[in-house]
């Protein structure tokens, strides 16, 4: 039985106004405050909304803000940036590195992926890095192979010590946004070789402290039985954490 402490984001993505995000951080904090004994919960509204998502959930302990992006720079004159002490000011303290539409919709590199998780560390924020395959290598049978390398290129450089700010969010690519939901069985072969490929590099004991999220199209009606899996441990969620409900259903299933 795993002692790993669930943890499931809401990724809000660029969706939301003002009221709509204090009104669905709040409704978070009403419908799942009395989980976070059991299950870390980290919202990531847009840039704009960062100080009101914050400031609504405050006095609810257990519920974290994060940024979905941000840059490597400390200040500078890098227009439409912004940094992380800035983020941290708005109290962040998530940050989200590599997530697939990153990747594959903004075009960022594994080089520049790993330069923000670094970044992000030394900023003393906790980081969710996400790796995952598309279609076409899922079905060139090339899942494994994408998660290490992508796994290997954003963790070069980072210390045994530092994992235990990291959390590792599985997303497949096709089953973002699609509704198409990986098997548990599948989620679970990709999870388990993930924290292979870290016990590789970190060795077990420390493979087995690192939390690993999965990702894509999870809603209230298949989280449990994703997250009953043994390697599943915790959700990055997208259009269900629109919604203060379905997202309370994902959180009631991983406090168990
Ligand atoms: P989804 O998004 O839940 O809408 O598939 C997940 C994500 O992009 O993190």
């Amino acid at each position: 039985m795993s002692t790993r402490k669930a943890i499931i984001g809401g990724n809000w993505k660029m969706n939301t106004n003002r009221s709509g995000a204090v009104a669905l951080a709040r409704g978070v904090a009403a419908e799942s405050g009395s989980c976070a004994d059991s299950v870390d919960i980290v919202l990531f509204p847009p840039f704009p909304y960062l100080s009101d998502v914050a400031q609504a959930v405050e006095s609810t302990s257990g519920i974290g803000v994060g940024a979905q992006d941000f840059y490597t720079e400390p200040d500078g004159a890098f227009t439409g940036e912004v940094s992380l002490a800035m983020l941290k000011d708005c109290g962040c303290t998530w940050a989200l590195v590599g997530h697939s539409e990153r990747r594959h919709v903004l075009g960022e590199s594994d080089v520049l992926i790993n330069a923000k998780l670094h970044a992000a560390l030394e900023a003393g924020l906790n980081v969710i890095l996400c790796v995952g395959e598309t279609l076409d290598q899922r079905e060139a049978g090339q899942t494994d192979a994408i998660n290490f390398a992508q796994l290997s290129y954003g963790l070069a450089g980072v210390s045994a010590e530092q994992m235990s700010r990291i959390v590792i969010a599985y997303e497949p690519v096709w089953a973002i946004g699609t509704g198409r939901t990986a098997t548990p069985d599948d989620a679970q072969n990709a999870h388990a070789a993930i924290r292979q490929s870290l016990a590789h590099k970190y060795g077990q004991t420390i493979a087995e402290t690192v939390r690993i999220q999965y990702g894509g199209s999870m809603k209230p009606g298949n989280a449990s039985e994703l997250l009953s899996q043994p390697d599943i441990d915790g959700g990055l969620i997208g259009g269900a954490a629109l919604k203060a409900e379905s997202f309370a259903g994902i959180i009631t299933a991983a406090a168990g």
